[in-house]
Formats: C-alpha cells, structure tokens, sequence
C-alpha cells in the first residue's frame, strides 16, 4: 500500500493503471474510517483489480468553521486499517493541493441541492460536488463506492457523474449501523453515551413508517407525521426535518407510486446533527 500525497503523483499512477487496464474502485472518505467505510472498501476490493481509497477533510463542504475544526483527524489509524484491507493506494492530499492559492472555480448541481440537507448546510453540496469533480478528475476510477446514509449527496453524485460526463460507475451500499440500530457515522463520536443510546429512535421511526407503507399506507404526510411523532416523543431529539422525497429528484411526494422512494430525516442530539433514511419499492 502506498499513501500518495501529490496530486501529479495521483495522476501518474491513475494513467499507468489505465495502460494496464485495469478496473480501479474508488472509496472517497474525510478518514475518521468506521465500519461503514470499511463496508465500501471490501466491495470495492471484491469489484475491482485496485482499491484507492482518498482521505481529506474538505473544507469547502463545511459551512460551520468549528464543525471543520472538531472533525476527527488520524492518518496513521486510518492507514492501519486500511492495509489489513488490502488497499493498495491511499490518497491524500493536503489542503494546497486540492485547493491551490487563487482556486475560484465550484461545481453546482443545481435543484437537487437547495431543499433537505442544504438548506440546514448552506454550501455543502457545492463543496461536496467540487471535490468529487477533483477527485474523479484526478483518480480516474471505473466504480466509486458511496453509502445510502448520504441519499442526498448519492443524488448529487449520480446527476453531476452523468452531467459532466464521467466514465465512473456509482455503485450505492446499504447503510452499515451499530448493534442498536444507529447509522454509523463519523459524528456519533461527538454524541454522549446516553445520545447515542437514544439517537437509535431516529431508525426505528423510520423503520415505523415503513411498516405503515408496507401495510398499504401511501399518503406522504402520514408516514411524515409517523416519523415525526417517534422522534418527538425522545426527549433528547429535536427533529430537524422529515420529508418523502423520489430517489433521484428529490422532489417531495404527496401519493407514493412505484417508484423508489426516500423517507429521509434529520435531528439533533445537542447540538449533533445526524441523518438517516429508508428506501420504500427498492428497486434491483
Ligand atoms: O461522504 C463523505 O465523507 C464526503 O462528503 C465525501 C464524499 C468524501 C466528499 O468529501
């Protein structure tokens, strides 16, 4: 395994592989690696010829300066785990790399990414878009590996992947969730033992509201109204929002049909934001 620092270095070795033709499976991640990384990098070693997986905190998808600077930071952790993977790169680049002095041009998709998370993170997804727009630039991969548990930023990936023409495949992994139910993330570090211990009821109103559909429910704001009566009634909960949204416009919807569907949410424990979604007509 090698970890790469430079970008032209990045580039070198993607053009040789692409010589060699060989199938190269990309995991992009900010580190702080936990089982759900971990998940999209056995897939990607069992797809693909190599497996380069960046790490790099992004800056740019941070639009709350103190929730950059709290984010967990170990290469030398990440790295350690990511060989007994068997990676075979890692990339990552400090800030100036990616980001060079006079950097002034962002990648927007536009629509998808005013409502649900970015409208409580103004500027996320634009960040989000233009380092995926580097990255793939620079890594050149055949598949790139994202978890459900960001529906949103899949959405963004899928339309900007398909808009500006990228060979890469995005291929979608459930999300991976701790014994109690609670979607792994980064962020459920920062909860408090008891947080983390309650944050599960945000899966199980979902889990809730999927049953209703599966029983034959169909109207939107009564599944909505489902989630939002469990996660109000968690005294360490603050509901942010609850919407039921297509899987791939994210325009909300009022009669759920046959297509795939979004139940997606998001709420605070403290002041600790997490999301979580279900599918509802899963499609494969
Ligand atoms: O999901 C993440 O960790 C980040 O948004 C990503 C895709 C690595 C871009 O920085």
């Amino acid at each position: 395994m090698e970890i790469i620092n430079r970008r032209q270095r990045m580039f070198s070795i993607a053009r040789k592989l692409r010589r060699e033709a060989k199938t190269v499976g990309f995991v992009p991640t900010m580190g702080a690696l936990h089982d759900g990384h971990l998940t999209l990098v056995r897939e990607a070693r069992q797809m693909c010829d190599v497996v380069i997986v960046s790490i790099f905190v992004n800056p740019t998808q941070f639009n709350d300066q103190s929730d950059l600077e709290r984010y967990p930071r170990d290469l030398t952790a990440d790295a350690a785990l990511l060989a007994e993977y068997e990676v075979d790169y890692i990339f990552a680049p400090e800030q100036h790399e990616i980001y060079p002095e006079g950097f002034s041009t962002f990648v927007n998709v536009e629509g998808l990414t005013d409502s649900l998370e970015g409208s409580s993170r103004p500027g996320h997804f634009r960040g989000v878009a233009t380092i995926i727009t580097i990255l793939f630039n620079t890594v050149r991969p055949d598949l790139a590996f994202f978890g459900q548990k960001d529906a949103q930023q899949v959405a963004v990936i899928r339309r900007l992947t398909t808009d500006l023409g990228f060979e890469t495949e995005i291929i979608v992994i459930p999300t991976v969730r701790e014994d109690s139910g609670l979607a792994m993330s980064s962020r459920n570090e920062l909860l408090s033992p008891e947080q983390r211990q309650k944050a599960a009821v945000i899966i199980e109103a979902l889990r809730e509201a999927k049953i209703a559909f599966k029983k034959g429910e169909r109207n939107a704001s009564s599944l909505a109204q489902i989630v939002k009566a469990h996660i109000g009634a968690e005294p360490l909960a603050r509901l942010d929002y609850v919407a039921i949204v297509d899987r791939d416009s994210l325009e909300p919807i009022e009669k759920i049909g046959d297509e795939e569907t979004l139940i997606v949410t998001a709420a605070y424990f403290g002041d600790v934001r997490l999301i979580d979604n279900v599918l509802l007509n899963r499609k494969q």
